[in-house]
This record gives C-alpha cells, structure tokens and sequence, in this order.
C-alpha cells in the first residue's frame, strides 16, 4: 500500500517546456492572469548584490519574458502587481529607483509590445506616480493603443482597498445626482466601477517566492480566483514556471460554489 504524499507533486516536476505545454489544454486557458512578482530584494541580497534594485532590474527580464509567452498562449489579459500603494512606505532611495527603472521600462519597450501586438493599460492611483512616469505610461499606453492581442495592465500604486473605496465614491456620486438608487446597488455595480472593468475578473493569480499572501491585490476580483504560488523568484520566473502554474490551474476543479 503506498502512502499519499502530503503535498501533490508539482505540475512541472521533472518534464521540459514542451511536454508541459503539450498537456495544456488550448481550450481551457485562463482569460485573465495576475501575478504578484515578488522576491526581487531576496534574489539580490542572494546573488550577493549591495542593493535591492539590482533585483528588480533583474525582474524586467522576466516582465518581457512572461508577457510574451502569455499573449502567444492567447490569454486575453495580464495584471502585473508591480508597485503597491503600502510600497510607498519603503525608502526613499529604493522608491526613486523604482519609478527611475518603470519610466524606462516604459519607453524602451514599445517596440517589443507592438510587436506582440500587446496593449499596455494601468490601474492603481496614478496620479501618486512622480509626473516623469505619469508621461511615460501616457505614452506607452497611446503607442500601443491600437493593438489587438493581449492587454498588459501594470498595477502601479495599487491597492485593492483603495480600489474599492474609489469605487464606493463614484458610487455615491451618481448616487447624489439621482442617477441610481441605493437599492439598485448590487455586485455587478461595485464590478463595473472598480478600475478596469473590462479585463474581467483574474481567472489565476501567480505568486513567486513562497508568500502565501494577497497583499491588497485584486481583492475585490479574487473572490474566485485560483491561486497558485511558487518558490521561484521573481527574477528567475521564467516561461517554464508559467506553463507550470496553466497546467496546475487546469487540473483545478472550479466549483463556485456548487458540486
Ligand atoms: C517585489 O520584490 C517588487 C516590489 C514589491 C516592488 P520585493 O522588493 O518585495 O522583494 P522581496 O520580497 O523583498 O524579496
Ligand atoms: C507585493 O509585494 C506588492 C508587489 C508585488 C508590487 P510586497 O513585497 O510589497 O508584499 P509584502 O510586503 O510581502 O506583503
Ligand atoms: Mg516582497
């Protein structure tokens, strides 16, 4: 008689890109994936680097990686959670380099997301961001604007509570004009005024670096979402991992709620 592991066996335990992509099924890819990149300051200090942002330097790597083999996976859309609104609390050097290293980001790759066809949209608290990135994502999101694959959507100064309570406020302003009344409020309102509604709820939310947390990401749309986290860092997060975390969202049972 063999005994159960207590964990399952990782999806991708011991089978190349190929054959994990090959177990896939086309037709029950997600629509729409989030993931919290996290672990970039772990994989700095572990590659022995003096400073964090060496780590999230490393993570741009991986942004261009993962978004290119999700839009060839035909996945509709992909949050990337990339700044938090708690993040501000972090040192004032380490933020300037953040928003340094996004305001590149976002001019230097136009070129690659045109040639995914890939259109970049943002949401968070924008108008937090220091006027340099607010341009730059202007930009980046007019230059690809007229792409008709994948939408890229950066979570920039994000927070899902806040997300919520801006919701509430649009809310109770129609509310003040006449335009709806409390009684007619249900889920479906609360949905359509959270900040990009069109990209529907995550079907899979990613985690990297064993944080078995949410951090203010999405909580209003994860309500079903699927979780998947792994050890992997950020940095080191490449196309291989995310076949893994499609393959063990396929072999998840979504119940919502019934049997
Ligand atoms: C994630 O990596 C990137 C951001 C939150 C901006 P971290 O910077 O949180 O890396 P760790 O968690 O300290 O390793
Ligand atoms: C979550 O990572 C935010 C982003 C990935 C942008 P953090 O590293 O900020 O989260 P905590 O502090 O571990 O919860
Ligand atoms: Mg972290």
């Amino acid at each position: 008689m063999s005994i159960k592991p207590a964990t399952s066996t990782p999806a991708w335990n011991g089978m190349s890109a190929e054959e994990i992509e090959a177990q896939l099924d086309p037709s029950r890819m997600p629509r729409h994936v989030g993931i919290i990149m996290d672990g970039n300051g772990r994989w700095a200090r572990r590659q022995g680097f003096m400073e964090r942002i060496r780590g999230h330097e490393a993570g741009i790597d991986s942004v261009r990686e993962i978004t290119r083999a999700c839009g060839e996976l035909g996945l509709q859309a992909l949050s990337l959670y990339a700044f938090s609104k708690e993040n501000w609390s972090r040192p004032q050097r380490e933020i300037d380099a953040l928003m340094a290293l996004l305001e590149r980001f976002l001019y230097n790759e136009v070129d690659e997301l045109n040639s995914n066809n890939v259109r970049l949209t943002a949401c968070g608290a924008i108008q937090d961001l220091p006027a340099g990135c607010q341009k730059a994502l202007a930009h980046t999101m007019q230059a690809t604007a007229g792409n008709t694959g994948m939408i890229l959507n950066l979570a920039l100064s994000y927070g899902g509570r806040y997300e919520i309570v801006e919701a509430v406020r649009k809310i109770a302003r129609e509310i003040a004009v006449g335009a709806l009344k409390p009684d007619e409020i249900d889920e479906d309102t609360l949905s359509r005024n959270m900040y990009r509604p069109e990209l529907g709820d995550p079907d899979l939310i990613i985690r990297t670096s064993d944080e078995f947390r949410v951090s203010n990401f999405m909580i209003w749309q994860s309500a079903y979402s699927e979780f998947h986290i792994t050890p992997v860092l950020w940095p080191e997060f490449r196309k291989i991992h995310l076949l893994a975390a499609l393959l063990d969202y396929q072999r998840r049972d979504r119940r919502f709620g019934g049997v």
